[in-house]
C-alpha cells in the first residue's frame, strides 16, 4: 500500500483492516478475471467445440450452432450472477458476511473445475454449467464484498477502501488479458488452464478468510454482540478505546429498531426508499450503460477496424489504463466526493465517445484518425474509472442503513447484471446496424446520467450511514432545498444536514 495512504482521512490502516480488505477483494478480482477471461481465446475454444462436435455427431459443427454456443458459454455468466445477486442479502443475513464469503467460494471451486476438466471430458456442456457457476460465484462476491468493506471501514476510509473493490475487479481485467495472449496461457493447450486458474485465488482467500474478523456492524446491529464487535473494531482500528466507533453502530442500530426490516417490494412502495433506491439502480445502470464492456468485450476488434496496428497490445494497453486510473479515483475519492468525480467521469465519457466516432467515421479519408480514435478509446477508459466504474458500487451502500440495505444492494446487484447481459448480448447485434454511430447511442445514455447526477445525487463523502439516509427522510421541498444547498458548495450542504438532523431528533 502506498505510503501516503496510511494518512487519508486522518485514520490509520491496521494490519487486520489492510488484511481483511485484501482478503475481501481476492473475490473481486475472480470478477473481473472471469470478465476478461473470455475475450482472448474465443476462436481456439470454437476449434474446440466444433473438434468435439466431430467426435460425437461425427460431422462439423453447424456455425449457427456453434455461434448459439458461443454466445450461451459467454452470456450466461451474466445469467448466474443476476441469480445469485438477489441472494446475497439473505445470505449476507444468514451466515454472515465472512462465512458467506467462505462458503461462495464452493461455487468458484466447482465453477472453476468444471471449465478446468472440461477439454479432457471432451464436454463442452461443461464449460458453460462453470461459467454459469462462476457467474454466480461473481454475484454473490459483487455484493458481499463491498458490503463487507463498507462495513469494516472507518467513516474517513469508506470512499478509499470501497474503491479498491473496482481496482481488484481491474486488475483481474488485466491479468486475464495478459495471461489470454497465445504465447501465455490462450493457446490450444493451455486455455483449460487459462480458465480454472481462477481456483488459485479462491485457494488464497478461504486461507486468510479465518483471519478476518466479522463486520462489527454485523455483530452488533444484526446479531446484537456487543462484545463480539467491540473486539472486532479493535481489531480493526488498532485501538482500545473504540467507543466514538460503537456510538456510531449503536446510533446505527437505534434507528433500525425503530424502521421495520424492508423487503424488496418495500423499497419501491415506501416514498421513505424510492428515491434513494431509483439513484441506486440509475448509478448501476449508469455504469453498464455507459458502453464500457462494449470497449472490453469488443476492444481488440474495434482496435482492429480503427487501423491500430497491434490491437492485442492496443487491449492490454486499455486494461493498463484502467487500472492506473482506478489508482487516481482511489486517491480522488475521499478528497473531491462521490457526485463530482461520477460527473467528471461521466461528462470525459460523454465527450470522448462523441471524438472516438468522428475519428472512426473519418478514419476512410483522414489516415491519422487512427492514432486519434485510440487516445480516444484510452480517455473513455480513464474517465470510467474516475467516477462510474468504481463509485456506485459502494454508493449504494452508503445510500441506506442497515435495514433497507441488503434489499437496496440485490435490487442494485440484479440491475447492474441485467444492463450487464444486454450490453453484451446486444451490443455486437446494433454495432452491426449502426458502424461507426454505436457510440453515439452510449454518448446519450452519459448525458442523460450526468444530468440525472446533477440533480438528483446527493454527495455522500464523509457522512455516517444515518446522516445520509436523514436526507431523504425529508419532505420534498426540502429535498430541493438540499440539492441548492449542494450548488453552493460542501459548507453550506453540512450546515444543512446538521439542521436536519437537529429537527428530527
Ligand atoms: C469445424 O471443423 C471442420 C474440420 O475440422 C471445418 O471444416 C469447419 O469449417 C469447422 N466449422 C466451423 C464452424 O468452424
Amino acid at each position: 500500500m502506498p505510503a501516503g495512504f496510511q494518512q487519508l482521512g486522518g485514520e490509520r490502516i491496521t494490519g487486520t483492516l489492510a488484511l481483511s480488505v485484501f482478503t475481501a477483494v481476492l473475490g473481486s478480482f475472480q470478477f473481473g478475471y472471469n470478465i476478461g477471461v473470455i475475450n482472448a481465446p474465443q476462436k481456439i475454444i470454437e476449434q474446440e467445440y466444433n473438434s468435439t462436435w466431430m467426435e460425437r455427431y461425427s460431422e462439423p459443427i453447424p456455425p449457427q450452432t456453434l455461434t448459439s454456443l458461443w454466445s450461451l458459454s459467454v452470456a450466461i455468466f451474466s445469467i448466474g450472477g443476476m441469480l445469485s445477486s438477489f441472494s446475497v442479502g439473505i445470505v449476507a443475513e444468514f451466515f454472515g458476511r465472512r462465512k458467506a464469503m467462505l462458503i461462495n467460494n464452493l461455487l468458484a471451486f466447482i465453477g472453476g473445475g468444471l471449465m478446468g476438466m472440461s477439454k479432457i471430458c471432451r464436454s463442452f456442456e461443461m464449460t458453460i454449467l462453470g461459467r454459469f457457476t462462476i457467474g454466480a460465484y461473481c454475484g454473490l462476491a459483487s455484493g458481499l464484498v463491498p458490503m463487507y468493506v463498507g462495513e469494516i471501514a472507518p467513516t474517513s476510509l469508506r470512499g478509499a477502501l470501497g474503491t479498491l473493490h473496482q481496482l481488484a475487479i481491474v486488475t483481474g481485467i488485466l491479468i486475464a488479458q495478459i495471461l489470454g495472449l497465445e504465447s501465455l496461457l490462450g493457446s490450444k493447450k493451455l486455455w483449460p488452464v487459462l480458465l480454472g486458474i481462477t481456483v488459485l485465488p479462491t485457494v488464497l482467500q478461504m486461507a486468510l478468510l479465518p483471519f478476518c474478523p466479522e463486520s462489527p456492524r454485523f455483530l452488533y446491529i444484526v446479531r446484537c454482540q456487543e462484545h463480539h464487535a467491540k473486539s472486532a473494531v479493535r481489531r480493526l482500528t488498532g485501538r482500545l478505546d473504540v467507543s466514538d466507533h460503537l456510538a456510531e453502530m449503536k446510533e446505527e442500530k437505534r434507528r433500525m429498531d425503530m424502521e421495520r426490516k424492508v423487503s424488496i417490494a418495500e423499497l419501491f412502495r415506501s416514498p421513505l426508499y424510492r428515491q434513494p433506491i431509483i439513484i441506486a439502480i440509475l448509478l448501476q445502470l449508469s455504469q453498464q450503460l455507459s458502453g464500457i464492456n462494449a470497449i472490453f468485450y469488443y476492444s481488440t476488434d474495434i482496435f482492429k477496424k480503427a487501423g491500430v496496428e497491434s490491437p492485442v497490445y492496443a487491449t492490454i494497453g486499455a486494461g493498463v489504463v484502467n487500472c492506473a486510473f482506478t489508482v487516481v479515483s482511489l486517491f480522488l475519492v475521499e478528497k473531491m466526493g462521490r457526485r463530482t468525480l461520477h460527473m467528471i467521469g461521466l461528462a470525459g465519457m460523454c465527450m470522448c465517445a462523441i471524438i472516438m466516432t468522428v475519428a472512426l467515421a473519418l478514419l476512410e479519408t483522414v489516415p491519422s484518425m487512427s492514432s486519434i480514435s485510440m487516445m480516444a478509446i484510452f480517455g473513455f477508459v480513464a474517465f470510467f474509472e474516475v467516477g462510474p466504474g468504481p463509485i456506485p458500487w459502494f454508493f449504494v451502500a452508503e445510500l441506506f442503513s442497515q435495514g433497507p440495505r441488503p434489499a437496496a444492494m440485490a435490487v442494485a446487484g440484479c440491475s447492474n447484471w441485467t444492463a450487464n447481459f444486454i450490453i453484451g448480448m446486444g451490443f455486437q447485434y446494433v454495432a452491426n446496424l449502426t458502424g461507426p454511430y454505436v457510440f453515439l447511442i452510449f454518448a446519450t445514455f452519459l448525458l442523460f446520467f450526468l444530468i440525472f447526477t446533477f440533480f438528483r445525487v446527493p454527495e455522500t463523502r464523509g457522512k455516517t450511514f444515518d446522516q445520509i439516509s436523514a436526507t431523504f427522510q425529508r419532505h420534498p421541498q426540502d429535498m430541493m432545498d438540499m440539492d441548492l444547498g449542494m450548488e453552493q458548495g460542501k459548507h453550506s450542504t453540512e450546515l444543512d444536514y446538521l439542521g436536519s438532523d437537529g429537527t428530527e431528533n
